[in-house]
């Protein structure tokens, strides 16, 4: 643990460092009892000003200190708690340093630390200096050689980045090994695997000619659930050259799949290391989502190869530089790969349900942030999330072809540097001669903009208005908000279809191509539209395929809604509408509960769903994610600060989908029987639409009544895959008596429990079950075998489905729920800080509960007096008080 009042680090205090380090060779002798670290760096002055070295070193124990080969008498240097001040450098030399450190008692995953038998680093954010002593910042970026030895019949797998240059069998049973990378690279980007692991091996010939090998490494018992990983990098690779015109730059890519990460994944240099969960797949122990998102991990993690390691950060507040651009990256291949309307879909529904939510709370931050007290807190779905929409938008104002100029210049230009945000904007600004200094806000100033717009058709005229007016809330550290640059894509829908669009002022649009879609730029506090030759009163399809990251206000009427939700010829806007109209008839029935008045849902709602289930013309995919329901987590979020009540939000999102369930049980059924098929499970669009689709009238038809939980039943009997297995069992958890729930879960748990990723997702389902043992059964699931609170995983799936997945049971009125996650964070927050501050954004909404708000303070107050919190816990505690 640091100190207890940690300090602020600011963005506008950045300077240069004062010596690069050429060269790094590190030496590692890996024990069970200790492992000791030698590193050699070749240090060359790069400031004028003859000055000490302060290096940066966290948990080491310094053995030995040398400057050119002469051990340094204890005088000549100083060790602190965070780091080894060296007083005296000349401008040049070779600094070496010998440390020990003690891998195995590393719980905070960070650094060199064991999951189960295995040696494995992880290094981002300043994860090196627990390593070893070092300038570990991302603009230091240095040629690194690593030598590992180590017991040879333990670990005869020994990894680091680069390329093998040799191999030695020692005496004694050891073994040594010699990795060399020739690319430079900052600290955050090394890492060494050493352990008794298997792989499985392909290749990939690059565009011009290099042939690579890949490898994935995992536990003996896993080698069966690595090739779509293996596939999955073999199509990245060929769509970043495809796309973005990159290659890869080594002969070696290699994939270790570790089980306790704090993360998805890692993009160390040719040496990813991967939590389990994110590359390993089968059809029993992966779900449809699974697989998508182990294509779209192994992609985000393979582009950053370019968009992060070749051009790197200069500094942590630029972390959106590679994770907002890598994310819009990976996301143009996900849609590239699939249905790009169902991406956008889930990348917007969650955007919208939390980032929003972050955005508007108390640990709110800019995509490119101006302060941190612990950079782990800043993997945000802010930086990523909105970043990568921030990155979307360039693209929507330049082009696909101009923004293509602006990547090949971005990386040709800063190759092999570290950059910051305002480089990567520069670079587009450059290609495609669009200036770009408003759009800067968006790095800039926190919160979600309102976008608000009033529109009047005239029809003597035929001219259609539209006011559109902008505003964003106040944040922490901003009252005051400057007008953003909005890139707002529409189109107006009329009887017959979309209708052409012309400007008041503008000529006929010369091209013959499509006229119906328009994107304006709002760029000030208000303006006005005026659209010439408008035949007929239209409804605005409005921010089209979500051009901008904001909250849109429009007086929508059901009607418009339903015409858009079956006409429109914008995908995200029909199913967009879709979820605004249940919306509207939830926010109703709300109003009904609370005021005991009997339930009455708009049969507009029951009519449309009807015609969804009818239409075997759509895609199912995209009828499945209509049909669903908004979130709990959403419509408390809509509700605004003070006003979000989870029981009736429970109650009423639960009775629309009661409704529709009995309303339109013949086409569910139908609908349900139909798609049944009993083809070989294979992860493609197609079966994951179908089973989507089918899955989503199952709950409907278990809403409606409990006369259709046998086929819940039966399904998880005859289930051939995870993915039809969970729905089934979710369906019999959520919808049955909670007795009847518990052999279905026994059986479960009997079946697979020697399948850790199925147990974690056996857990989840029962974190979140919404019956009132809820909070019990969290806490007596927290004495099972199999739960092991040092794995993020566990406590993921355990405690963060409770708090995140089921609202009513968290915000218990006794504070119950508030509670556990509060024991479990004051548990972990020694254990593992960083997945401890992870857990805790639940408790920071409590401005949005009503009712809650005292008690969930309370419990923050409670983890703000414990002693020894860590900097990570502190900072979210007491920004979030
Ligand atoms: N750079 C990783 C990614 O997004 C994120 C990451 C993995 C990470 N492990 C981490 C960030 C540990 C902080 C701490 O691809
Ligand atoms: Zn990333």
């Amino acid at each position: 643990m640091r100190d207890a009042n940690p300090g602020t680090i600011l963005l506008k205090d950045y300077q240069a460092p004062a010596y690069l380090i050429n060269r790094t060779e590190l030496h590692f002798d890996l024990g069970e009892e200790e492992t000791t670290v030698t590193s050699r760096l070749h240090l060359l002055r790069s400031s004028q000003e003859p000055a000490a070295l302060e290096l940066q070193g966290q948990e080491l124990e310094l053995l030995q200190v040398s400057i050119d080969n002469q051990v340094l008498p204890d005088s000549a240097y100083s060790v602190t708690e965070n780091g080894l001040v060296i007083h005296e450098l000349p401008e040049q030399c070779v600094l070496s340093c010998t440390t020990r450190i003690l891998p195995q008692d590393n719980t905070s995953l960070e650094g060199l630390y064991k999951s189960q038998s295995m040696f494995c680093t992880q290094c981002e954010a300043e994860g090196f200096r627990k390593i070893s002593y070092y300038l570990d910042r991302p603009d230091v970026m240095s040629v690194f050689t690593c030598t590992i030895e180590a017991d040879a019949q333990r670990y005869p797998v020994l990894l680091s980045n680069g390329n093998l240059l040799e191999t030695k069998i020692l005496s004694n049973g050891r073994r040594q090994v010699l990795w060399h990378d020739p690319i430079p690279k900052p600290s955050y980007l090394f890492a060494l695997v050493a352990g008794d692991l298997q792989h499985i091996e392909d290749r990939f010939l690059t565009a011009s000619g290099r042939d690579v090998t890949l490898r994935i490494y995992v536990e003996p018992k896993d080698l069966e659930k690595c090739d779509y990983a293996m596939d999955s990098l073999k199509r990245s690779m060929r769509w970043d050259e495809e796309a973005f015109g990159r290659e890869y730059d080594l002969d070696i890519f290699n994939i270790v799949a570790v089980d306790d990460f704090n993360m998805g994944a890692m993009e160390n240099k040719s040496l990813n290391i991967f939590n389990t969960s994110c590359v390993l797949c089968h059809p029993d122990v992966t779900t449809d989502q699974g697989y998508q998102r182990v294509e779209a991990i192994v992609a985000h993690e393979y582009f950053h190869n370019w968009s992060g390691n070749r051009v790197t950060c200069r500094d942590w507040f630029q972390l959106s530089l590679k994770e907002g651009f890598t994310v819009f990256r990976d996301a143009e291949f996900s849609s590239d790969m699939g249905s790009r309307t169902v991406k956008r879909v889930e990348d917007v529904s969650m955007l919208r349900t939390a980032q929003f939510a972050e955005d508007a709370g108390p640990m709110a931050h800019p995509v490119r942030p101006e302060s941190y007290i612990e950079i782990n807190n800043f993997y945000t779905l802010t930086v990523y999330e909105k970043g990568a929409e921030v990155v979307r938008m360039i693209h929507t104002l330049l082009g696909a072809e101009k923004f293509r100029k602006g990547s090949d210049l971005y990386f040709s230009r800063h190759d092999g540097q570290a950059v910051t945000c305002e480089d990567f904007v520069c670079a587009m600004e450059d290609a495609s001669g669009v200036d770009l200094v408003q759009f800067r806000r968006w790095y800039s100033q926190a919160g979600t903009p309102v976008l608000s717009v009033r529109d009047s058709y005239d029809a003597a005229n035929q001219t259609y208005t539209l006011e559109v007016s902008q505003s964003c809330p106040a944040t922490p550290g901003q009252s005051e908000k400057q007008p953003f640059l909005i890139p707002l894509a529409l189109g107006l829908l009329g009887e017959a279809g979309n209708l052409p669009l012309r400007l008041a002022g503008e000529e006929p649009d010369p091209e013959t191509g499509d006229n119906t879609h328009k994107v304006l730029m709002v760029d000030a506090p208000s303006q006005t539209f005026v659209f010439e030759g408008v035949a007929e009163q239209p409804v605005p399809s409005l921010l089209r395929g979500f051009s901008a990251p904001v909250r849109l206000d429009y007086q929508y009427t059901r009607e418009g809604l339903c015409q858009l939700m079956s006409r429109d010829d914008d995908g995200f806007v029909r199913w967009d509408s879709a979820q605004s109209l249940a919306l509207q008839v939830i926010e109703q029935v709300q109003e009904q509960l609370a005021e005991s008045q009997p339930l009455k849902v708009d049969r507009l709602l029951t009519d449309a769903c009807q015609q969804l289930l009818a239409d075997e013309s759509l895609d199912p995919a995209m009828v499945a994610e209509m049909l669903t329901l908004p979130s709990e987590n959403y419509l408390a979020e809509l509700a605004g600060e003070g006003a979000a009540d989870v029981e009736l939000i429970h109650r009423a999102r639960q009775a629309v989908q009661k409704a529709i369930g009995i309303a339109v049980k013949d086409q569910l059924l139908a609908r349900y029987h139909s798609l049944a098929s009993d083809a070989a499970y294979a992860p493609n669009g197609e079966q994951i639409a179908a089973r989507a689709l089918r899955n989503c009238c199952l709950v409907y038809l278990a809403a409606g009544g409990p006369e259709h939980l046998p086929l819940a039943a039966s399904q998880l009997q005859s289930a051939s895959n995870l993915s039809d297995r969970l729905a089934a069992l979710k369906v019999l958890a959520f919808y049955g008596e909670p007795s009847a729930s518990e052999s279905p879960l026994a059986q479960f748990y009997s079946d697979w429990g020697h399948e850790t990723l199925v147990v974690n997702q056996w857990l989840q389902v029962q974190a979140a079950m919404p019956d009132l043992g809820a909070v019990d059964r969290v806490r007596s699931l927290m004495q099972h075998a199999d739960f092991d609170i040092r794995n993020p995983n566990k406590v993921r799936s355990l405690i963060g489905g409770f708090a995140s997945a089921n609202p009513v049971n968290f915000h218990r009125s006794d504070g119950e729920g508030y509670r556990l996650l509060g024991d479990v964070i004051a548990e972990l927050n020694s254990i593992n800080p960083q997945t401890a501050a992870r857990l805790l954004a639940p408790l920071t909404k409590w401005r949005y509960y009503s009712g809650r708000a005292e008690l969930m303070r309370a419990e923050l107050q409670r983890l703000a007096e414990l002693p020894g919190l860590s900097p990570d816990v502190y900072e979210v505690v007491t920004k979030s008080l």
